[in-house]
């Protein structure tokens, strides 16, 4: 006889293939199993993990099960959640399949230890991979219930090799923990990872304390609260000024009845209520709560239950943008939220400005004319030997808004006959040539706090302060010692950030070490900066360290963004740097021009801004129609 080729797989290896689905990485462990404390009515939920990420507990003083149910609860398709279809349409629960525990059960090592509040002592059951591991056992323990995992995907391979590195892994587990404080800010939420604890979240905290304390202080002040008003869906929770902005979506987290959910119309309409107040590319901060009549939404529509439909998704969208519009222009009435995101915008308008004013080269443009050919994007060679490409969309820090009217010029037709003194030997062509055309500098003032301007000879130079001393001090960073003087601080500056955080600045102790900044945690979400380098002590650290993190992804690999020490050089010069605005003593404009002299890559800042424009006497002299 023929053996069929058609078999049916071992029960072990469907529930292994089955538990695929709902545990992708350790943090859908995390999550489902906080859930599952949630449901059973928990007031505090305390998670731990190893420093692989590989061993999750997971523990609760919620209502714990019998003996019975908790040997049951492990077998897949059990639950106390829903019993028929429709239970399934209106379910109020975080989970309903059944599934989760036997899906974690099938792919670790796991122990379930549960009292319920009227039994005089506790069951522990244990599993490898998915296989009972011995009988329960009866034992001493609080109500409530604990699971411990260990060894997650030891019998899955394939899956284990998927599984990132451990601070990717960690960063998820505390966004999963976040999301589900977030949506119970009144039960206590711990994580502890490698004894240290990453987050506390005390209990009976209200949502907007709770979502406060997951943004640190970057929102102090700026959250709006949204106003449900009467209608037909509920919407709650809080949104952020424009000036809260991030450059990612990392601020902003989603509900539907509670749960948190990944979801894209929302998001949508969350950008979409901000247009007009917010430039491309930066994201809007919130925690927004939909609530709705259970039946208008299917929960069933993904394995990890975080994605959701809507059944009239217009109206959704509709209330969800009114609702939030309406917090906003409430709040577009304090002026800050405007100005301070309009002068963030010009930077392509001074490009632009400059081209169709024509008349004005930077001496960068004059030196690079003189390799014709070469590509006309913005290429710059750093310090640290990497070349990039970078549009010049660095943002000012406060230019005038005179730059988005540059003045205008009407075009000068260009004489038949040259005069006999051609532009090319007026115009210094090479950065000596440069230098050696302005040796005389004699600044001037200042035009809005802003640009420096120096006659020299006939000529004018127009310095922008700030892109200038960001080159100096971009290259007395780079260039410096190998390890810079370091000045400890006699007060230690202290710190905290958003939890998704953590880790990151975690990673960033060392890379800011080599540049003399000493960076410790302190636990939680708080850091504490005990070291500054010597000549840069006055610098307002915990704000670097803040644009540092949204610039460095320390999780991608360097081909996506700059390394690490080269984006730290470059914001480190940029908040060293004189701030436009900033009113300078004709001494301390003559040093500017001198120091940037000194630099090697002086008619750039190093974002690839011009930090000087040169209008000859040849120049200006055609401008007043002196020449023609
Ligand atoms: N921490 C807990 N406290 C009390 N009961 C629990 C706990 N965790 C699980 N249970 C019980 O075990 C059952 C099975 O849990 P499991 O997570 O596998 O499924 P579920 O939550 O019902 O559905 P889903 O698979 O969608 O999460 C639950 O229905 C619940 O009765
Ligand atoms: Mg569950």
């Amino acid at each position: 006889m023929v053996e069929s080729r058609i078999k049916i797989l071992p029960r072990t290896l469907i529930d292994q293939i089955a538990a695929g689905e709902v545990i992708v990485r350790p943090a859908s462990v995390v999550k489902e199993l906080i859930e599952n404390s949630l449901d059973a009515g928990t007031s505090l939920v305390s998670v731990e993990v190893s420093e692989d990420t590989r061993d999750i507990s997971v523990t609760d003083d919620g209502c714990g099960m019998t003996s019975e149910e908790a040997s049951l609860s492990l077998e897949r398709h059990a639950t106390s959640k829903i019993t028929s279809l429709d239970d399934l349409i209106s379910v109020k629960t975080r989970g309903f399949r059944g599934e989760a525990l036997a899906s974690i059960a099938a792919v670790s090592h796991l122990s379930l230890t549960t009292r319920t509040p009227d039994a005089i002592s506790a069951t522990r059951v244990t599993m490898d991979g998915g296989e009972p591991a011995g009988a329960p056992e009866t034992l001493g323990a609080p109500v409530g219930t604990t699971v411990c995992v260990q060894g997650l995907f030891y019998n899955t391979p394939a899956r284990l090799k998927f599984m990132r590195a451990p601070s990717t892994e960690l960063r998820r587990i505390l966004q999963v923990v976040t999301q589900q404080a977030l949506s119970y800010p009144a039960v206590a939420f711990s994580l502890v990872s490698k004894g240290r604890r990453l987050l506390e979240f005390p209990a009976k905290q209200t949502l907007k304390d709770r979502f406060r304390q997951v943004m640190g202080s970057s929102v102090e002040g700026m959250l709006l609260e949204l106003e449900p008003g009467n209608l037909p869906i509920t919407v709650h929770g809080y949104v952020a000024k424009p000036e809260a902005a991030r450059k990612d979506r990392s601020g902003q987290y989603l509900f539907v009845n509670r749960r948190p959910v990944a979801n894209r119309l929302l998001s949508t309409i969350l950008t979409q209520a901000y247009s007009g107040v917010l430039m491309t590319g930066r994201h809007p901060v919130g925690a927004i709560f939909v609530f709705l009549e259970p039946d208008e939404v299917d929960v069933n529509v993904h394995p990890t239950k975080e994605e959701v439909r809507f059944r009239d998704e217009r109206q959704v969208a509709s209330i969800v943008h009114r609702v939030i519009a309406g917090a906003l222009r409430k709040a577009s009435l304090v002026p800050s939220t405007r100005l301070s995101e309009a002068p963030l915008a010009p930077a392509s308008s001074l490009v632009r400005g400059r081209e169709s004013l024509g008349i004005f080269s930077t001496p960068e443009q004059m030196v690079r004319d003189a390799f014709k050919g070469q590509s006309r994007g913005v290429v710059e060679q750093t310090d640290l030997g990497i070349a990039t490409h970078r549009a010049a969309t660095h943002a000012m820090p406060s230019p005038p808004p005179a730059h988005e009217t540059p003045p205008r010029t009407h075009p000068v037709a260009e004489p038949e006959e040259m005069p006999e003194i051609s532009e090319a030997t007026i115009q210094p062509q090479t950065a000596s040539d440069f230098w050696e055309y302005v040796r005389n500098a004699e600044p001037l003032g200042q035009i809005a706090g802003t640009y420096v301007v120096a006659a020299c000879g006939g000529a004018m130079l127009l310095i922008d302060q700030h892109a200038a001393h960001e080159r100096i001090m971009y290259e007395r960073i780079t260039g410096g010692a190998a390890q810079p003087a370091v000045q400890r601080l006699l007060l230690p500056i202290t710190f905290d950030v958003d939890v998704s955080q953590v880790p990151d600045v975690g990673g960033l102790r060392e890379p800011l070490a080599s540049f003399g900044i000493e960076l410790e945690h302190f636990g939680g979400q708080t850091f504490v900066i005990n070291a500054l380098p010597s000549d840069l002590a006055e610098m307002d650290a915990p704000a670097l360290i803040r644009d540092l993190l949204e610039t460095v992804d320390l999780s991608k690999g360097d081909s996506t963004s700059l390394p690490v020490r080269e984006e730290i050089a470059r914001c480190l010069a940029c908040h060293s740097a004189i701030r436009a605005g900033q009113k300078l003593s004709r001494e301390e404009m003559v040093r500017l021009i001198d120091d940037l002299k000194n630099t090697r890559l002086a008619f750039t800042c190093p974002h690839g801004r011009p930090t000087m424009i040169l209008l000859t006497p040849e120049q200006l002299a055609r401008q007043f129609k002196r020449i023609v």
